[in-house]
């Protein structure tokens, strides 16, 4: 099978390195890895954020892993040729609107966590983010006001249809486990939430066997770090899932520790750790791979059939941590390549 490795800006690279020799240990012989660029890499390499080469290693791919897109020296290039397009295109092009971050306290971390270790302790989440619509994808533009004031604006929507296939994902994750969804919108402001609402509420007559419940962004927030325990799966729109996941990486334990897959309505997914290229520490062996390499074990377990080897890398991570293995972001000094090495011990 063929994976494409799009290791991006920043510690993309050096994160994506290490997941690479994890699959390596577990299914080699089954995996065979093509390079492609991507991001500020790929801008400044041959001149766009997302080469046509690149789109075309994705699409021939049986599965992507991802590393990070952003760089600081793009951040004054026009909108379209800066690094965050190259994923936000990837998403689109490909059809992965359905993004699952799951998180989990290791037990181990509970001293990383924010928040108090007994209120921590009881995080165990997926959140099912919408990736292909949104605020992110309307019609978005700079303009003058009337009075000569600039204006930039951007356009939230989602047709119902959308809002079906993802809210369809949520009741799905949320059935093949606690049976609990939570649907986060903002309907007591925002006409686009009131569809939202109204769709999920449709779709949950097919869902008998799943309790839904419905959540407003803002006090969704506040529960996160309140009771998080509360939450089984929470489905919710592009933005506010981008928000909420950041947030729920940190209650437990560290955002580099947090995986994700971009599912397409066939099971075909782009992994990718949730944290970004954090250019602060890229380049100086600081950042923890676990975020990516755990992003290995789901683009095992959903796009390749590889469950039993998924477990193998979730149980090793979970074993390096019980031995102490900690990066900085863990309150530790391992470098990203003894972070690793640890995880390889193991396996
Ligand atoms: C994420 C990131 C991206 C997003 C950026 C890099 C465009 O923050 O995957 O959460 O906003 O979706
Ligand atoms: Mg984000």
């Amino acid at each position: 099978m063929l994976i494409a490795l799009l290791p991006g800006d920043g510690i993309g690279p050096e994160v994506v390195a290490e997941a690479v020799r994890v699959l390596d240990v577990v299914a080699g012989d089954r995996l065979t890895f093509e390079k492609g660029l991507v991001g500020g890499a790929a801008y400044k390499a041959v001149g766009h954020p997302l080469p046509q080469e690149t789109l075309d290693l994705a699409k021939r791919a049986d599965a992507i892993l991802f590393g990070a897109v952003g760089d600081p020296d793009c951040d004054a290039l026009e909108r379209h040729l800066r690094p965050e397009q190259a994923i936000l295109g990837l998403r689109k092009a490909l059809g992965m609107f359905a993004n699952l971050r799951p998180a989990k306290l290791f037990k181990e971390l509970a001293d990383a966590s924010a928040l108090r270790p007994e209120v921590a302790g009881a995080i165990d989440m997926v959140i099912v983010r919408e990736l292909n619509g949104d605020v992110y994808f309307g019609e978005k533009g700079m303009r003058k006001t009337a009075e000569g004031r600039r204006e930039g604006y951007d356009v939230m929507s989602y047709d119902e249809d959308e809002v079906a296939r993802i809210a369809r994902v949520g009741f799905e994750t949320a059935r093949a486990r606690g049976r609990r969804l939570c649907s986060v919108d903002k309907a007591n402001v925002l006409e686009t939430s009131q569809l939202w609402r109204d769709v999920v509420i449709e779709l949950s007559a097919q869902y008998p066997d799943v309790e839904l419940s419905h959540m407003y962004v803002d006090n969704a927030a506040m529960q996160l770090v309140r009771n998080p325990g509360q939450f089984d799966v929470i489905v919710t729109g592009n933005l506010f899932g981008d928000i909420l996941s950041d947030q729920a990486s940190m209650c437990a334990g560290s955002i580099g520790m947090l995986a994700s897959a971009a599912l397409d309505s066939n099971q075909k997914g782009l992994y990718e750790p949730i944290h970004g290229s954090a250019p602060d520490i890229a380049g100086q062996g600081k950042a923890n791979p676990l975020a990516t390499i755990l992003s290995a074990a789901m683009m095992l377990r959903y796009s390749l059939g590889m469950a039993d080897e998924a477990d193998r890398i979730e149980a090793a991570v979970a074993k390096a941590l019980e031995n102490g293995a900690r990066t900085a972001d863990l309150g530790g000094a391992m470098t990203t390549s003894e972070m690793g090495d640890a995880v390889l011990a193991i396996l």
